[in-house]
């Protein structure tokens, strides 16, 4: 499959020196959906805001495997990338239908209002994410999943390539969490962007949802791979201090957290 993003030794290190990512390295194919996995402070959100370049590391990032990301204007990244935050309510409360079609907003800048056909695009994605109830409410009233569902569906119309997602499942309930998952996979695998970056804490989830994992700790990829081949019960162990069983289940891989002693 072919690369749609290449990172290539990312450095980055915050103003006050803080040393925040030492050599980052990893590919994305289509299709593909990549976990970044790590410990609190590990350096997982600033390798997103370097490939959004909010942030200017040293390195290299590669877009459909050729370009390099420094090359573009702010807003064809910006039309590239679709990023999901950190679950964060906006500060206004928007109704759901605005806010959704102000992920266009790269098309036309700020300042301008949605047009009749982006209106349409906001109805077609929220059906095929089955939140068209939610379009007519206010985004203050969302729970966390709807929110998270919300926050997907506006970059869905920017018709970004490449979903970025940063820890989709915090503060969601299982059946929430796997409702998102699933939702990213799907659109996926339907062609609807080409691949997606994402952080999660959750081992288990991580073996699940991912086609590939990059274990993060103190801003470097201390392992890389397949679910089975970083998932591994030493090397969680030495990252985390907890000791893990991990074991397949009808082949899928499970990742169980033991305790510290
Ligand atoms: N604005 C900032 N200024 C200075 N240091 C920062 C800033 N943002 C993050 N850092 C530091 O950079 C390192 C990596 O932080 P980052 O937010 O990327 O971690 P993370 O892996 O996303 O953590 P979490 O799982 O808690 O979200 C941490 O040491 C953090 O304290
Ligand atoms: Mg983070």
């Amino acid at each position: 499959m072919r690369v749609v993003v290449k990172v290539d030794g990312l450095r980055y290190a915050y103003p006050a020196g803080v040393k925040a990512l030492e050599d980052v390295s990893f590919d994305l194919h289509e299709g593909e959906i990549l976990t970044l996995l790590g410990p609190n402070g590990s350096g997982k959100t600033t390798i997103l805001k370097c490939l959004l370049r909010i942030l200017k590391p040293f390195g290299a990032v590669y877009i459909d495997g050729e370009r390099r990301w420094d090359c573009l204007k702010q807003r064809e990244l910006a039309k590239f990338f679709g990023y999901v935050p950190q679950a964060h309510y906006p500060t206004f409360p928007y109704r759901v239908r605005d806010y959704i079609a102000m992920g266009r907003a790269p098309y036309h800048g700020m300042l301008s209002l949605p047009s009749k056909v982006e209106y349409m695009r906001v109805e077609e994605v929220a059906k095929m994410l089955d939140i068209e109830e939610l379009l007519d409410r206010t985004v203050a009233e969302l729970s966390g999943g709807q929110l998270q569902m919300v926050l997907i569906a506006r970059t869905l119309v920017q018709e970004a390539k490449v979903l970025l997602l940063d820890e989709p499942t915090a503060h969601l309930d299982v059946s929430n969490a796997v409702k998102v998952l699933d939702a990213i996979r799907e659109i996926i695998k339907k062609g609807i962007v080409k691949a997606a970056v994402m952080t999660l804490h959750d081992p288990t989830l991580t073996a699940l949802y991912s086609d590939k994992v990059a274990l993060v700790k103190d801003g470097r990829v201390v392992a890389y791979g397949c679910p089975e081949k970083v998932l591994k019960s030493d090397l969680l162990n030495s990252i985390y201090g907890v000791s893990f069983d991990v074991f397949k289940r009808e082949n899928r891989l499970i990742v169980l957290p033991l305790g510290t002693k």
